[in-house]
């Protein structure tokens, strides 16, 4: 019993540091996915015990990861689902680099995040409906991108929304009008070319029609 006891208690030791950087290796997998001519990720060492040290991390006292500053770092390729792990990020800074691909929808479990940059990149596909998910979320930056699709009515709930600005992309369908949207300007929206709306003095448009 003793000797079966002591077994776990070793195997647990042994496979405690990995679970404990579950962040790191989250991270971790963005380091691999993208190419980093700047070497700005260069810090990035996957056998440390977590990702604080690194540079451009922030965490808080628990050593749980609140922010990514990587804006302006030249990086290019794609994001990594891993990201919708960083349970306590607050600040996603990825802005004004060469990112290409979808938004992937697991940034909607960041739950924390108080603040979304993700302009000035090449990112495609739709906005994912499920960051309407992201109840503490203030910024939500993804102009200049080639985003395409209908800016999903869900985002409208986002109460603590104070920025949007989702201009330069090529979406379509009808801006939404209602929540949290009733506050922002055209100037959220211009350059979408296919962009209608908003839907304005209870004339509501539907979801119908072609929009891709
Ligand atoms: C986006 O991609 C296009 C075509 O691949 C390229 O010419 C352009 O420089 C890229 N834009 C940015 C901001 O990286
Ligand atoms: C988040 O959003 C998606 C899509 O809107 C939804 O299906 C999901 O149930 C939401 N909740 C969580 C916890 O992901
Ligand atoms: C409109 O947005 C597209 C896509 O981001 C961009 O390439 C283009 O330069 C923008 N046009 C203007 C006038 O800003």
């Amino acid at each position: 019993m003793a000797i079966w006891v002591l077994c776990h208690l070793l195997l647990f030791l042994v496979l405690e540091p990995t679970n404990a950087n579950l962040e790191g290796d989250a991270l971790f997998a963005l380091r691999r996915e993208v190419h980093d001519p700047n070497n700005v990720l260069q810090s990035w060492d996957p056998t440390l015990v977590d990702p604080c040290t690194w540079f451009h991390v922030t965490c808080d006292s628990q050593n749980r990861v609140t922010r990514l500053d990587l804006g302006n770092a030249k990086l290019s390729g794609k994001l990594v689902p891993d990201l919708g792990k960083l349970e306590r990020l607050q600040y996603l800074e990825l802005y004004m680099n060469n990112l290409v691909g979808p938004i992937p929808a697991e940034l909607g479990n960041l739950k924390s995040l108080i603040s979304l940059d993700l302009y000035h990149n090449n990112l495609t596909g739709s906005i994912p409906p499920s960051l309407s998910n992201l109840s503490n979320l203030r910024f939500l930056r993804l102009n200049r991108n080639r985003l395409t699709g209908r800016i999903p009515r869900k985002l409208t709930k986002l109460g603590n929304l104070k920025i949007l600005d989702v201009s330069n992309n090529d979406l379509c369908g009808t801006i939404p009008s209602t929540g949290s949207f009733s506050k922002f300007t055209e100037d959220s929206f211009k350059n979408n070319s296919r962009l209608e709306g908003p839907e304005l003095m209870g004339f509501v448009r539907y979801d119908v029609g072609d929009c891709n």
